[in-house]
Parts: structure tokens; sequence; C-alpha cells
């Protein structure tokens, strides 16, 4: 990417993105179902021999913004986020023309980098990873620079590598901020003098969201916990102490029920800020299995099927809705801009700084569901049918 045309056109691209909203996209985009394009296919699709040159960014390519192979690199399928994400990406970018080789790398970061290697070398001629550790991809990453191969990172800013072109994301402090602000609001924080008990759970420490949606989250709530209206019994707080790896269930539950053997046999848990939804899943595991006392407000994040039916059985509070299909259908704006030689459009150029500078952002609006608005939200939106969350 050039920097300088950067410069010059990042102005328009930012009044365009006005008009370009992420939620306006999500009514055209496909259902989450529909886009489900077979993952088996992704790989021979890859090989399309027309792409298969080294020189990435062909100028046929680049002047008519029609066809050409586009690698997207997902971190695992066992999350349903990511076979979501990857999948809807297909879907638009074969609608839009594109040939795409989608990977998902089991949560191996060795996979994941030689996933990348490869599609570098199939002639992917744009990338799009969420990463799984955003540290881990430099050395790859520098061979995409090399062959003038823009890279977006999606979702995961990809850290300290200087190949990176563009993010797109969701706002990940909001996501943070808006779970705080639901505990505070459940709880009437600022009537209530409680002391009420609080524990934390975030996610993997080589996951740069984490920073946001523990920071924009305790942001919140540390001032309720410096008054001694929040209280957190079993002392750990520092988001090293909260971290799950891997953003694993299993690794969540062990801990969680650890904690509640250790600190809730004679009292009651009051609320459990879970950073997302398959760490909230560990956290209702532990407490079916390790509690009896009175059920706390338990917040999460994407919206996942299992934690959806939790929050219809009252299992879990809230979750942070984000539309893949609209984050999707953003990244496929961005595709089509680059192959057609222009800037994409973005709508934040401060809050993401990768180590070697701001990367340009686009940030989708996340929002929360409960018991109360997940119909409208989640199935009259056609994101799921009532049959998936039966
Ligand atoms: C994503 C979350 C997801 C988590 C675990 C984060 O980077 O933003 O939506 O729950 O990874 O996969």
């Amino acid at each position: 990417m050039k920097r300088k045309l950067l410069a010059t056109l990042l102005s328009v691209a930012m009044a365009a993105t006005v008009f370009v909203g992420c939620g306006s996209q999500s009514a055209d985009a496909p259902a989450a179902d529909d886009a489900a394009a077979s993952d088996d296919a992704a790989t021979d699709d890859a090989a399309a021999d027309d792409a298969a040159s080294d020189d990435a960014a062909s100028d046929d390519a680049a002047a008519t913004g029609e066809g050409g192979l586009i690698g997207v690199a997902m971190p695992t399928k066992d999350l349903q986020r990511w076979n979501q994400d990857g999948n809807n990406m297909k879907s638009e970018l074969e609608a839009a023309g594109y040939d795409v080789d989608l990977q998902f790398a089991s949560n191996d970061i060795a996979t994941q980098v030689s996933q990348i290697e490869n599609m570098i070398n199939n002639g992917c001629q744009v990338l799009v990873i969420a990463s799984i550790d955003g540290d881990s991809l430099g050395t790859v990453l520098a061979q995409a620079k090399e062959k003038n191969i823009p890279v977006i990172a999606y979702d995961r800013l990809i850290m300290n590598s200087d190949a990176v072109s563009y993010y797109a994301t969701f706002d990940n402090y909001l996501v943070g901020k808006t779970q705080g602000q639901y505990i505070v609001d459940q709880l009437d924080l600022d009537n209530q003098d409680g002391p009420f008990n609080m524990e934390i759970v975030t996610g993997d420490p080589g996951d740069n969201n984490v920073n946001f949606f523990y920071g924009g989250a305790m942001d919140v709530l540390q001032p309720y916990i410096d008054e001694g209206k929040l209280v957190v019994p079993s002392g750990q707080i520092a988001k090293e102490d909260v971290a799950t790896a891997n953003w694993a269930t299993e690794i969540a539950q062990a801990r969680f029920e650890n904690i509640l053997s250790s600190y809730y046999t004679d009292k009651d848990l009051d609320v459990v800020l879970a950073s997302n939804d398959s760490t909230a899943l560990g956290v209702a595991n532990a407490l079916a299995s390790n509690y009896t006392g009175k059920y706390p407000i338990l917040t999460g994040q994407d919206c996942d099927v299992a934690s959806v039916k939790n929050i219809i059985d009252g299992k879990q509070s809230m979750s942070i809705f984000k539309d893949t299909r609209a984050l999707a259908a953003q990244v496929v704006i961005m595709v089509e801009s680059i192959m057609k030689g222009e800037e994409a459009p973005v709508n934040d150029t401060e809050t993401y700084d990768n180590g070697t500078g701001i990367i340009p952002s686009y940030l989708c609006e996340p929002v929360f569901a409960d018991a109360n608005n997940y119909k409208e939200l989640l199935i009259d939106s056609g994101y799921y049918t009532e049959d998936d969350l039966k």
C-alpha cells in the first residue's frame, strides 16, 4: 500500500464512510446459514491457475477491480463466529467476482503461518487475516510486503508488522464498555452500595482485542471497585490473572470451578464479567456443577448459539452482538477498493497502533443482546432462525 496516497485520500474516505455504516450493509448481506459455503471447497478453489503469478497485485485486476484470488485466514473452526466470518466473506467475495482461498488454522500458530505462506506463493492478491496470535506473523508478512500484497487485519490487529494496510473490526473498546455499563445498570450501582461480589474472566493474552475488552469494561467498573461497591473475593483482577489461553471454554471452566470452591461456598456471587461467549460458557458450566447460590449476572460476546440459548434459559444475562455479515461486507468493500488501486474507506485513524504506527481502521458498531431484545436483533434480522435457538 502506498501510505502517501492514503494521506491524501483519507479525508475523502472518512467522509464516505458516513454513508457506508456497517449497520446499513447488514440488511443486504447473506444470512449466516445461507453463507455457509463448504469449507472443504475453499482450499481447492484457491488453486485458480490464472492467479498463480508471483506478482500478486496484477495490473489487470487492479484496473478492473474484477477477478483475482483473495486469501482469507481464520484462526479456528472451533468457535462458531470464525466459521461465520470466514464463510460470509467467502460467499460475498465470490459474489463480487473473486476466487477465495479460505483457511482455518485449528488455533495453531505454525499452521496459520504456513497457510499464509501458501497463500502468498499461490498468488493471492490481498490477504485477509484474523490472527491467532497477533505477534507471530511478522516474518511471513514480510514476504507479503516484499511481493506488494496488501494485508487486511480482520477483527484482531496484527502487531509489530509494517505489512498491515488496514484493520477491519468492531469497536472493541465499546464492547468492553457496554459489558461494564450493563453490569452497572443491572446492579444499579449508582444507587446501591452493595457490596456486590464480582469475578472477571477475559481472553487470550496474545489477542490485542483483550486489551480493549478488558480495558473498556474496567474503565467503567474500576470506580465502583475503588468505592467498595464491587468487591472481587478471589483477588484476581489484573489482566494477566483473569486471562484465558486460546479463549478456551475448558480453561475458563477449570479456573472458575477453582474460584467457586475456594471463595463461594458460603456466599453469593453477584456478577461475572466474562469477555466473550466461549469463556461465559465455561463459567456457566462451572456454576452448574460447583455452585448453589443465587445465580449471578453473566456477560458475554458474539451471540453464539449456545450462549443465546443460555440467555433464553436465564443462564447468561447478555451477549454482545457483532453482526459478522456486516464486518464481512465491510471487508469486501475494502478488498474491492484495494483491487481498484484506491484507498479503502475507514472511520478510525487514531485508536489502533500496531507498534509500527496507526493502522487505518474501519470499526463496526457492536450492540448488546439480552432476553428482551434478542428476537428482534437475531431472529428478525435473519441472523438465526427460531429453530437454531431451540
Ligand atoms: C473476537 C471475539 C471472540 C474471541 C475469541 C476475539 O478476538 O473479537 O469476538 O469471541 O476473539 O475467538
